[in-house]
């Protein structure tokens, strides 16, 4: 069977396409390390617990108005629960699953991430509102899924 000539023209074209997209993306996320920061760090999810900094879950201050928060998510919590910062205070949150995939959102932030067991999450967000914001797991995962949130108190 003959191809029209359009029909090859535009095969190539679009392939032609495809590798110079793929040839970009590439070269940005590898040569210019642009791809997606929260895939860097692994962790074994086994070992969360003896894992720093996991094994110390918590918040801590780290400066004027700054705080790391070090928090596991796992069926159906998060550790620790119910975090008080003051308001204009800037948090560091590092995350991890120690079981399946969870979700930690923010509501009334534009905080909303995955969590995946074997990967370390980092945000940081600053809080400038006081209030009491609710988080939540956006992933299902799980039985007890709807109930699993807790709240960070800004004031
Ligand atoms: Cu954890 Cu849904």
């Amino acid at each position: 069977m003959n191809m029209h000539l359009d029909e090859k023209i535009w095969l190539t074209l679009s392939f032609g396409m495809i590798m110079a997209f793929m040839v970009i993306t590439g070269y940005q996320t590898f040569a210019l390390e642009m791809g997606p920061p929260s895939n860097n760090e692994l962790i074994d999810p086994q070992k969360v617990d003896e894992t720093a900094p996991f094994n110390e879950p918590g918040i801590k201050q780290i400066g004027e108005n700054e705080y790391e928060v070090v928090m596991t998510l796992q069926v159906f919590s998060f550790n620790p629960m119910d975090i008080e910062v003051p308001a204009g205070s800037t948090v560091h949150f590092t995350l991890t699953s120690k079981d399946v995939v969870h979700g930690f959102e923010i509501a009334g932030t534009n905080v909303n991430a995955m969590v995946m067991p074997g990967h370390i999450q980092k945000i940081t967000q600053k809080f400038d509102e006081p209030g009491k914001y609710l988080v939540l797991c956006n992933e299902y995962c799980g039985a007890g899924h709807q109930v699993m949130s807790t709240t960070i108190t800004v004031k």
